[in-house]
């Protein structure tokens, strides 16, 4: 098949649906690859650059549409692109078939095949292709940069000879997929991150991720992620208050808020209040990556950025990731090679629309003169439901005494049984080997016995197990060593101080490294 790329004409859209990379990629299925002169321009891909990657320029949107049986783009298609197309041809591109029903009846009466990336269910197999998943990370990355380029202040706390400096403070609500990129962003800056959602299974996300999940006291925070295709449901009057009632209270503290909280379908949902603005610092930033939706902050202007009388910027751009171009056409492209290599199954070139694929199904909005939107909930559930975990009940003091008991008599017979092999096997040594040889070794035996049970009772509390026990073996080494050191024996003199010096090496590197790891879960 002609897969032909489409330079966008939204105005400021910098992104394209083909690099001279998922190019390449989409030759290996079989098929040819056309774009429009000048599509890449804006996100640093020239004609040049594709036409070194064996795809043919056209010189407009026309020969182009004319040329290619998939039509393939970014943004949805304009009127004018739309009805460029003809009959059977397939397109390509975010959609919002929820937004736009004139536009969806019109590609059914043309009869052009219109494949949603907006419609991509959310389940595992389909990640390749979640182009709102990698268009997200995208937005929320640089959602923290633009903050920090509009903070006056650093980000990392700092302790230099003119003073010292907090980290910033910065409050992620909502923990999507936008709002997880943004936490990795904020604390790799070294900022102090606290993040919000409403799904309580995150906060083991947003822990590993190194902020703190801010807990609401309210018993009914549970929601179930999986019954409504992994996305959150709505939450009741009696948590919002609650939720609203925390964010008063963190507003004054906070440098830098990150919102990223919707719910699809719904416009979203108002989570910083005029009067939380208020509170904010001078010099603090609101970055409201919901704008789109009306956004998640009263005082949001969608597209635009404003400072508010007590100084605190609001920003509500709704094109974070095409302020990311390269980046974002990279990634977008990517999501589309992998769309159409599940449409070609048999990498030869064949489009195969197949209906009963899940993800193909789902994303499908018209085909064949019908509108196919809404599809079916999926086969396969986004995201399993979190399974209660069984509740460890903690044993009762008579029961711990009991299992304490058990295991002493246990370690007893095993004690008592290895003296008795040990004393059975020096019977038989002694009746054959010399005495001298006998009184070695019991010497040898009794050593090995002692240092076994010096080593493994090391408490590892700083150390990691194993450099414990190698730092206990050594200190045993370095002992016997400093009692030898003093025999007349050249020989024993040079082994002994060898001895001394390897093992300090290994106790005193092994401090350092323990030293080292500890500052490594440091905060400065
Ligand atoms: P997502 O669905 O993965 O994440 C949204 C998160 O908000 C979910 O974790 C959900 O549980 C949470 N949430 C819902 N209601 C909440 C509430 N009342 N309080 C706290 N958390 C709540 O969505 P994704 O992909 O992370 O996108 C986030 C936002 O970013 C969307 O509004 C999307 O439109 C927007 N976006 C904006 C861009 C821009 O350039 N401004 C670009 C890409 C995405």
């Amino acid at each position: 098949m002609r897969i032909g790329a489409l330079k966008e004409t939204f105005d400021g859209e910098a992104r394209v649906a083909v690099t001279p990379s998922s190019a390449g990629h989409l030759q290996k299925l079989g098929h040819e690859v056309h774009v429009e002169s000048g599509a890449g321009a804006r996100a640093g891909f020239s004609d040049a650059a594709y036409e070194g990657a064996g795809v043919t320029v056209h010189p407009n949107a026309a020969a182009l549409t004319e040329a290619v049986d998939v039509v393939v783009k970014v943004r949805p298609p304009t009127e004018e692109e739309l009805g460029r197309m003809r009959e059977g041809q397939t397109l390509i591109s975010f959609f919002y078939p929820g937004q736009n029903a004139e536009l969806l009846e019109r590609a059914r009466d043309l009869g052009v095949n219109a494949i949603a990336m907006d419609m991509v269910p959310r389940i595992s197999r389909a990640q390749k292709m979640d182009a709102l998943s990698s268009m997200a990370n995208i937005a929320g990355y640089r959602a923290v940069i633009e903050a920090a380029n509009n903070f006056g202040r650093f980000f990392t706390g700092q302790v230099t000879a003119a003073g010292k400096v907090p980290p910033a403070k910065v409050l992620v609500v909502g923990a999507g997929v936008a709002g997880l990129a943004a936490i990795g962003a904020a604390t790799s800056l070294g900022a102090q991150v606290y993040a919000f959602d409403v799904r309580p299974e995150v906060a083991e996300q947003i822990e590993s991720m190194g902020a703190e999940f801010v807990f609401l006291d309210f018993t009914d925070q549970v929601q179930d992620g999986a019954a409504t295709g992994g996305y959150a449901a709505p939450s009741s009057p009696e948590f919002l208050a609650k939720q609203l009632e925390k964010f008063r209270e963190l507003a004054p503290d906070m440098d830098i808020v990150v919102t990223t909280a919707l719910i699809p379908g719904r416009p979203a949902p108002k989570l910083w209040t005029e009067d939380m603005v208020r509170m904010m610092k001078p010099g603090s930033v609101i970055v409201d990556l919901a704008a789109e939706r009306g956004g998640n902050c009263d005082l949001t202007v969608p597209d635009a950025k404003i400072v508010t009388e007590n100084g605190v910027t609001i920003i509500g751009y709704t094109d974070f990731p095409s302020r990311m171009g390269a980046q974002s056409s990279e990634l977008y492209g990517n999501n589309i090679r992998h769309m159409l290599a599940d449409l070609t199954p048999a990498k030869d070139g064949t489009l195969v629309h197949n209906m009963e694929d899940d993800v193909i199904r789902g994303a499908t909005v018209t085909r064949e003169h019908d509108i196919t939107w809404p599809p079916p909930p999926p086969k396969v559930q986004a995201i399993a439901a979190q399974k209660p975990k069984p509740k460890v009940k903690d044993p009762t003091p008579e029961e711990r005494r009991a299992a304490e008991a058990l295991a002493f008599r246990r370690q007893t017979r095993s004690q008592v049984g290895m003296l008795v092999t040990g004393g059975v096997l020096m019977l038989l040594v002694g009746l054959f080997a010399p005495a001298s040889f006998l009184q070695h070794f019991i010497v040898f035996v009794l050593s090995v016995f002692i240092g076994f049970q010096v080593i493994w009772n090391v408490s590892h509390s700083l150390h990691t197990p194993l450099m414990a026990i190698t730092n206990a073996i050594s200190s045993i080494v370095i002992l016997g060593a400093l009692l030898q050191i003093g025999s007349g024996s050249a020989l024993i003199v040079i082994l002994g101080a060898l001895a001394v010096l390897m093992t300090a090496v290994n106790i005193f590197g092994g401090f350092l490294v323990t030293r080292r790891m500890l500052a490594m879960f440091q905060k400065s």
